[in-house]
């Protein structure tokens, strides 16, 4: 018998393997949740970027293809404007202005979009719908309020809160999550600026749920390591957006690919909160012009007209491509069940090395 990863946390949330893919708007859908938890780690559908009849209709589309857990990934942040209407838009900074028209130059029209992450109305009805389908785990970016721990547990469902700050764990507890995961800022996405080795570290003193480790990690060894330190399991994003399951455009799971270790950034120009992702043209034309920033959410509603125009004519160089500091390590674009395989044998392989460093 070939030896198995598994930790508790694979009791608490009925899997076989504790790894978990990650939710990632526009990437992480039925498709990929139901091929990773198929094969034993935890799939997760990415709810944040899209409406709630989005979320029913992948919810249903994983349920066709797996009848295993399921997580869905929602925000709920403290600061979120009620709709879009409440966000007064200014004019156009400069960076935009540029990118307008080089967008036009390619003949690509930069329009007017909704944008679902934005209400908090939406992301209410989102997680009703995740709890009327009996969704088995909901994950809480950017804030777990009582409220949703409360709505979860009312329908037998377990909380997962991403945290890029002790005291961000902290308070997730406080409000009652079943596990908290620990994201370094070496994550793709939004990103805290304490390192991974070191905030897992910080919360481990204190944690008196499963904690979960994120950021960067595309290897087994990487995991092997945080399980070491306490760890449960592991949040993988990026590695799991270069599959053939995810939800990705080719060119972005390319740019991934092509990517050297130096390849991302951590920047307030998305949204107005630090999001780690590809340097390309569409954050090159921000630097020096830090000073035009808007704060979250206004940010957020000026620049996504752009990320929609250049992601539906695949422009890569001016496309929003989150990403990992891993991202450089990535060198193929596997089944996502062959990655959580992969990620498996090289993390029981890493431990088992490990275990030999201990003599007498
Ligand atoms: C393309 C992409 C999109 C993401 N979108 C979301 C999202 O919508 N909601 C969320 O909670 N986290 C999002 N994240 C963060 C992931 O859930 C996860 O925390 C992160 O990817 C882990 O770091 P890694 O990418 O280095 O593995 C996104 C990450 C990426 C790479």
């Amino acid at each position: 018998m070939t030896s198995q990863l598994r930790t508790p946390l694979c009791d608490l949330l009925g899997i076989e393997v504790p790894i978990m893919q990650a939710g990632m708007g526009n990437v992480a859908y039925g498709r990929i949740a139901a091929a990773v938890s198929n094969a034993g780690g935890l799939g997760s559908i990415g709810g944040i970027d899209i409406t709630p009849e989005e979320v029913d209709e992948e919810i249903k589309l994983f349920r066709k293809l797996s009848d295993k857990p399921l997580c869905v990934d929602l925000g709920f942040p403290a600061n979120a404007p009620k709709g879009l209407s409440d966000v007064e838009v200014p004019e156009l900074p400069g960076p935009l202005k540029q990118l307008k028209s080089e967008l036009d130059e390619h003949g690509i029209e930069v329009k007017p979009t909704t944008d679902q992450a934005i209400s908090l109305a939406d992301n209410k009805k989102k997680l009703e719908i995740a709890l009327d389908h009996g969704v088995e785990v909901i994950a809480c970016a950017l804030g777990t309020p009582a409220w949703v721990v409360e709505a979860c547990h009312a329908k037998g469902a377990k909380v997962m809160s991403i945290v890029g700050l002790a005291k961000h764990a902290r308070s997730a507890i406080r409000n009652g999550t079943d596990i908290v995961i620990v994201q370094g800022t070496e994550g793709g996405g939004h990103t805290g600026e304490v390192g991974l080795i070191t905030l897992l570290a910080e919360v481990l003193e204190f944690a008196t749920v499963p904690v979960v480790a994120a950021g960067g990690l595309v290897k087994g060894a990487q995991i092997a390591a945080c399980l070491t330190m306490g760890a449960q399991g592991a949040w993988v994003g990026t590695r799991f957006l270069a599959s053939k399951e995810s939800g990705s455009e080719d060119v972005f799971k390319q740019a991934v690919v092509e990517s050297e270790y130096d390849s991302t950034l951590r920047s307030l120009l998305f949204d107005g909160l630090h999001v780690r992702m590809l340097r390309n043209r569409f954050t090159e034309v921000w630097e020096g012009h830090e000073d035009e920033l808007s704060p979250y959410p206004v940010q957020r509603v000026l620049t996504m007209p752009f990320k929609y125009a250049a992601m539906k004519a695949n422009l890569k160089t001016h496309m929003s491509l989150p990403s990992g500091a891993g991202a450089g390590m990535i060198n193929d674009v596997p089944g996502a069940a062959d990655i959580l395989n992969r990620l498996a044998e090289e993390t029981v392989e890493a431990l088992q090395g490990a275990g030999k460093l201990v003599v007498g």
